[in-house]
């Protein structure tokens, strides 16, 4: 049964318009965003939604939005056990974290997997800001790529990660290092086939580093936040930064990728990179 339609029946003086619509699961958590007209009955939801699903043991309300370096979300334990570590399954991965301490987001599952499928055998594969790994530990689970190198400067979500890499211990070709992205990568063998940057506030100071570690003719994947239908400012930032490294840039295409509230788009600008 839909989350508002159970919510509706339980608390029929509020408007169901105005209550929660639905939540994330992440692992045995659910994260849920609550409206200010549900705030007064939060503990009964956050009791209901365990009754109705006992897989889950925590239930989270959303307490603010991601910040912060580390882009951590606020959350705050509504019912059940007062923790927010769990372990996720994603796309064939397993994942441990602590949503406390960490960035993970299940709503970008399809773009790990939509990734995944574009990585052709062989391929040296570079994640920036990489978190608990998800985008690493799915490209090795559905690929063939010959190396995938996250890095990922939140050292928690570091010794997740490689606590993940651990507890996939099948996948060949992953390393992870922790640290910042520039520095980190000016330390590794450049030439990489595939450059990601998924740090959609604030990615474009990682652009410099991350177009000079691409072999000519690779392709970057560099995530942005953009108003709904306009993505000129994300596409203007990698012109701007291969221009600056006399580079060019050759469109593939802009691809949204979730949404950040209904006016804010999350994309993915997808570009050849080659000499100019
Ligand atoms: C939006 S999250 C994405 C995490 C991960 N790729 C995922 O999909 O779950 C951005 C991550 O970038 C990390 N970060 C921020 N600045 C960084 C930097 N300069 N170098 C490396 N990682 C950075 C943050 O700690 C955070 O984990």
């Amino acid at each position: 049964m839909q989350l508002r339609t159970l919510l509706a029946r339980h608390f029929p003086r509020v408007d169901p318009v105005r209550l929660p619509g639905g939540f994330d699961r992440v692992g045995d958590i659910a994260v849920i965003g609550m409206t200010p007209e549900a705030a007064p009955f939060e503990r009964e939801i956050g009791e209901l939604l365990l009754a109705h699903h006992p897989h889950l043991k925590v239930v989270a309300k959303r307490d603010g939005e991601h910040g912060g370096e580390y882009r951590i979300l606020p959350l705050a334990v509504i019912a059940g056990e007062q923790r927010l570590r769990t372990v996720h399954r994603e796309n064939g991965v397993l994942l441990h974290l602590d949503l406390a301490l960490v960035y993970y987001s299940v709503r970008s599952a399809h773009e790990r997997a939509r990734i995944a499928a574009l990585v052709e055998p062989g391929e040296r594969v570079c994640v920036l800001c990489s978190g608990i790994g998800p985008f690493p530990l799915v490209i090795a689970r559905h690929s063939r790529a010959a190396e995938v190198i996250g890095i990922e400067k939140n050292p928690v979500a570091h010794d997740f990660a490689l606590m993940n890499l651990r507890a996939n211990r099948t996948l060949r070709g992953v390393r992870l290092h922790g640290g910042d992205g520039a520095r980190v990568l000016a330390t590794l063998a450049p030439g990489f086939d595939r450059m990601l940057i998924v740090l959609p506030h604030g990615g474009e100071s990682l652009l410099p580093c991350g177009l000079t570690a691409l072999k000519p003719g690779g392709i970057l994947h560099f995530y942005a936040m953009q108003a709904k239908g306009c993505h000129r400012d994300a596409r203007a930032a990698v012109e701007a930064a291969c221009r600056a490294q006399g580079l060019r840039m050759e469109e593939l295409g802009v691809v949204p990728c979730g949404h950040c509230g209904p006016a804010v788009h999350r994309v993915c600008v997808e570009a050849v990179i080659g000499p100019a």
